[in-house]
């Protein structure tokens, strides 16, 4: 009987789990077994695994976070690692594998092609920085759930005049600073992408409460500074009372939307039309709504997915 495998992988995001239950339900549609390594790589390693059944993913699509949870392992990142891992998927006769991660995952996934593996890779990073594909997995369900603390912050910033400084992931990646400064109507984003100037904004910021205004919200990426920082920075010079909230891996947990539902039935799907047709070596993305593959090879080459050049000149347009 024809057998593939399924992983997650690095850093988890919501909509994993609702990823792995399309891969098993599509497996299952074509009469191919279908079986599932725990923790990431390193199940792979240690030969960590169960066959999985339609009661294995029965309740977990609405679930954040991975049953078959997750891991970023180092001994992938050697050859020895990657070689046991191949033998191991060879030795219980898989013919193809699905990694669900992100770019670290794929640089894995990558080795294990080149050990002779066929691997699908389906982007999963609540930072939304893998190339050759419009959205990552579970970067909206991050996005909603910063937005619902932006929108809990404006009720009390603006009952006391005044400004937050919030932090979120992206080591260096300002999409989510960008994106959730516009959905929630923040004063500033401050992203790894681009310089700005403390002095600028502590002008500016002086200006708005002369104006009126009764709160202000920057959104600071991880990468870009600390928020503590920039929030004492902000207080020595113009002397505002700030606040400063860390979402930290607040982001990454929950149910996710159903963008991130709906595209993990899609990448989970493509990604084992794309093994039982023999394919390997690609990655899944979304390009104008429709699946694409691209050679993980080439996304590794290309490296981080900057900031949408029309997004930054949005978030200009409508003040951020
Ligand atoms: O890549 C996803 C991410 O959440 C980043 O935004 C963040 O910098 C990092 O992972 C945190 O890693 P860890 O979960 O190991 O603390």
């Amino acid at each position: 009987r024809r057998r593939i495998a399924v992983l997650t992988s690095g850093g988890d995001s919501p909509g994993m789990n609702a990823t792995v239950r399309a891969v098993v339900r599509a497996c299952l549609a074509a009469g191919v077994e279908i079986v599932g390594f725990q923790k990431g790589y390193t199940g792979l390693i240690d030969r960590l695994y169960e066959t999985l059944t339609t009661r294995s993913v029965s309740n977990v699509l609405q679930r954040g976070g991975t049953f078959l949870q997750s891991a970023r392992c180092k001994q992938m990142m050697e050859e020895a690692g990657q070689r046991l891992a191949a033998d191991n998927l060879k030795g219980l006769g898989v013919e193809g594998l699905v990694v669900i991660g992100g770019d670290g995952s794929l640089r894995g996934a990558h080795a294990l092609q080149r050990q002779g593996i066929r691997v699908i890779g389906i982007p999963a990073s609540i930072d939304n920085d893998i190339p050759f594909t419009d959205m990552s997995l579970g970067a909206d369900t991050a996005l909603n759930n910063i937005i619902h603390a932006v929108d809990c912050l404006k009720d009390t910033a603006s009952s006391h005049d005044r400004t937050f400084v919030v932090e979120t992931m992206g080591r260096n990646c300002g999409y989510l600073a960008v994106m959730s400064a516009i959905a929630s109507g923040a004063e500033y984003a401050l992203i790894p992408e681009a310089p700005y100037d403390i002095d600028d904004i502590c002008k500016n910021l002086r200006r708005r409460y002369q104006e009126g205004r009764s709160n202000s919200i920057i959104m600071v990426a991880e990468g870009a500074g600390k928020a503590q920082q920039i929030a004492d920075q902000i207080k020595d010079k113009i002397g505002f009372e700030t606040r400063v909230m860390i979402l930290g891996h607040y982001q990454r947990g929950g149910s996710p939307t159903s963008f991130d539902r709906t595209l993990a039935a899609r990448f989970g799907v493509a990604a084992v039309e794309a093994l039982l047709a023999g394919d390997g070596g690609k990655m899944v993305g979304l390009s104008y709504s429709s699946i694409q593959l691209t050679d993980i090879e080439e996304v590794l080459a290309k490296g981080r997915r900057g900031i949408d050049p029309v997004i930054v000149k949005l978030a200009a347009t409508l003040g951020v």
